[in-house]
């Protein structure tokens, strides 16, 4: 069996094609939407994203505003700047990119955030609302996951959908969405993680997989069934001196290993990579849709 590809980078610019209309119906009502991203420090996979995320706002015409705070920057300084963004009329959405310096507490952050833009969905006023089935934002990467299985037209509804790992960013949402009434959802679900015993056991059993559990090629050919669709989160940089760069990125499934006994699988990297950004764009255009409703 030769597995099709499920490429983050295809579905992106299919969702991105329906986020401009979105943003230039918004701007034809005089509504340019906002996003703030907020850095903290200097961590360099953190300094890349925060760069990636302002160029695509740019690139779809909506309002980009990047903060850099330095490393020393108290908790004071850090809530200071929420407050000021959640006043703020021009920016419909935000996020504080994580992780934090280790001295910054991450919650309290979280948790001033104003629910209504929460980019990144992580406060828990829009865990709850998602949990519960009446979600505002989604989380981005479980998202960006759900729209390339609804997008591949990979039927969800039933299907044994296997999750492993619990963070609190891709394992736990990715159950909650995975289990709701309705399209690209409609499973049974099972979330396996690090203190799982017999984990393969479970894997075995899965008609989707999805791996988010970081650690480099965790899942082998002997872990997956015949003609399951695996969804690879994991992105682990590994040393890799044949590489110009001396490392390269490998997910957390064994790609070479599995692709042939499986039906559809995404790649790392190319797979899901580009798809939470896109998403957080959507929030980004759906905080402003909202602020447009509310006035
Ligand atoms: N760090 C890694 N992923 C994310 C994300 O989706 N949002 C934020 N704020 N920080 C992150």
């Amino acid at each position: 069996m030769t597995a099709r590809l499920i490429l983050g980078k295809d579905v992106s610019e299919e969702i991105y094609a329906e986020l401009r209309q979105r943003i230039e119906n918004l701007k034809s009502k005089g509504v340019v939407p906002g996003l703030a991203v907020v850095l903290v420090g200097d961590d360099p996979a953190s300094q890349v994203y925060v760069r990636k995320k302002g160029e695509m706002c740019e690139s779809l015409g909506m309002h980009s505003v990047t903060i850099r705070m330095p490393q020393e920057t108290t908790q004071q300084e850090l809530m200071d700047k929420v407050a000021e963004l959640n006043a703020d009329p021009a920016i419909h959405g935000f996020l504080v990119q994580l992780p934090l310096p280790a001295h910054l507490d991450e919650e309290q952050v979280i948790n001033a955030i104003s629910p209504a833009k929460d980019a990144d969905c992580f406060h828990p006023w829009n865990v709850g609302r998602m949990l519960i089935g009446n979600p505002d934002f989604l989380p981005a990467t479980p998202a960006g996951v759900q729209q390339m299985l609804i997008r591949s037209g990979i039927d969800t509804a039933g299907k044994h959908v296997v999750v492993v790992g619990r963070s609190n960013i891709v394992g736990k949402p990715m159950a909650a969405m995975m289990l709701q009434k309705g399209i690209g959802a409609d499973s049974t679900v099972t979330v396996v993680h690090s203190r799982t015993r017999d984990l393969a056991s479970v894997t075995r059993q899965a008609d989707i997989l999805i791996v988010g559990i970081g650690k480099p090629r965790f899942i082998t050919a002997d872990m997956v069934k015949e003609g399951a669709v695996v969804i690879d989160v994991g992105t682990n940089r590994i040393d890799d001196p044949t590489h110009p760069k001396g490392s390269r990125l490998v997910g957390d499934v064994d790609f070479d290993a599995v692709e042939p006994k499986v039906s559809a699988i995404s790649p790392v990297p190319g797979g899901v990579g580009p798809m939470t950004i896109c998403m957080l764009m959507a929030n980004a255009v759906k905080a402003a849709e909202n602020a447009l409703e509310a006035e």
